[in-house]
């Protein structure tokens, strides 16, 4: 059996323009504003990326740039100032922060009903409640691609690799939400492989190249690779083995092409929705409505705190 390959850039791309559409259908343009403090290589390439997604759609995004030195109290003036700002619909802090701005008070910072980072404490409570808020985008944009690919979750036996609290906990929250026997593994977990082999679903976030090897794996699973590593030679790779995995899961995620072409697309569809609930029902909506398992989540996660391991 060879897996199925999950085509997250095909499946992000139909989602952005879903987006897109109802975008142009607002009698407003959502306001997006992405904050970048110092220039992180990773984080340039992944702002300029947002931000061009977000134009593409016909957001009126901006970027601003601070500079790595930039005081708490300047950024905290800034985010204040985009609270204020009723054009403002969408306020996201690229993470990492340098090590002098303590990122917990930065987040806090942020008006929850403009968080489209869904990292903001009221936003996590409600996802860990069940009630409606903003989701942080890349588990969300797990479960799209868990839905498009016909995936059973209700009753299925999930296991979440990784408990980070920008996507292991909040994607725990969601899956048990959607009814899996949801199961968080993580670095002090006794016999990982054996857990993971349980899995109906695995989700593998751990930031470790190819960690999950063939023996880890449950014949036909869903397998969704949320890592992204450069290996020694510069070349991208999930935390899965990719071609080992292949002959053994029923379907997974490619790395590039799999989960990271969702994730800008749920930022996307969180501003849309954080918009129409600022701006009035008639304004806008979440196209994540159309999903199932979101329908009743909705709430938010996150921090900056480095994978746990
Ligand atoms: N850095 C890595 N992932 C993310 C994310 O989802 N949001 C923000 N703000 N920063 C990040």
């Amino acid at each position: 059996m060879t897996a199925r390959i999950i085509d997250g850039k095909a499946i992000a791309a139909a989602l952005r323009e879903t987006i897109a559409t109802r975008i142009a259908a607002l009698p407003y343009r959502p306001g997006l504003a992405v904050i970048l403090v110092g220039e992180d290589a990773a984080s340039t390439v992944y702002v300029r990326n947002k931000d061009r997604a977000a134009k593409a759609a016909g957001l009126n995004a901006s970027t601003i740039r601070l500079p790595a030195e930039t005081s708490p109290a300047s950024l905290l003036a800034t985010i204040q100032s985009l609270n204020d700002d009723p054009d403002i619909d969408g306020i996201l802090v690229q993470l990492p922060l340098p090590p002098h701005i303590a990122t917990d008070v930065i987040i806090r910072a942020i008006d929850p009903a403009k968080d489209v980072d869904g990292f903001h404490p009221d936003n996590v409570a409600a996802l860990a409640l069940g009630a409606p808020s903003l989701v942080p985008c890349t588990p969300s944009g797990v479960m799209h691609l868990l839905h498009a690919a016909g995936t059973n979750i209700s009753g299925a036996r999930a296991v979440v690799l990784g408990r980070s609290n920008i996507v292991g906990r909040p994607m725990a929250a969601l899956l048990l939400a959607a009814d899996a026997t949801t199961t968080i593994a993580h670095s002090r977990t006794a016999n990982l492989p054996d857990e993971c082999r349980r899995a109906d679903i695995l989700i593998a976030a751990v930031g470790r190249a190819n960690m999950v090897t063939a023996d880890w794996i449950n014949p036909g699973a869903t397998i969704i690779d949320v890592g992204i590593n450069r290996t020694p030679d510069g070349t991208l790779t999930g935390d899965v083995d990719f071609a080992a995995a292949l002959p053994i899961a029923g379907a997974i995620t490619p790395v590039p092409g799999g989960v990271g072409p969702m994730t800008i697309a749920c930022l996307l569809d969180n501003t849309l929705l954080a918009a129409g609930r600022r701006r009035g029902s008639k304004a806008g909506g979440s196209s994540s409505g159309a999903i199932p398992a979101m329908k009743s989540i909705a709430g938010t996660f996150g921090s900056s705190a480095p994978e746990p391991r």
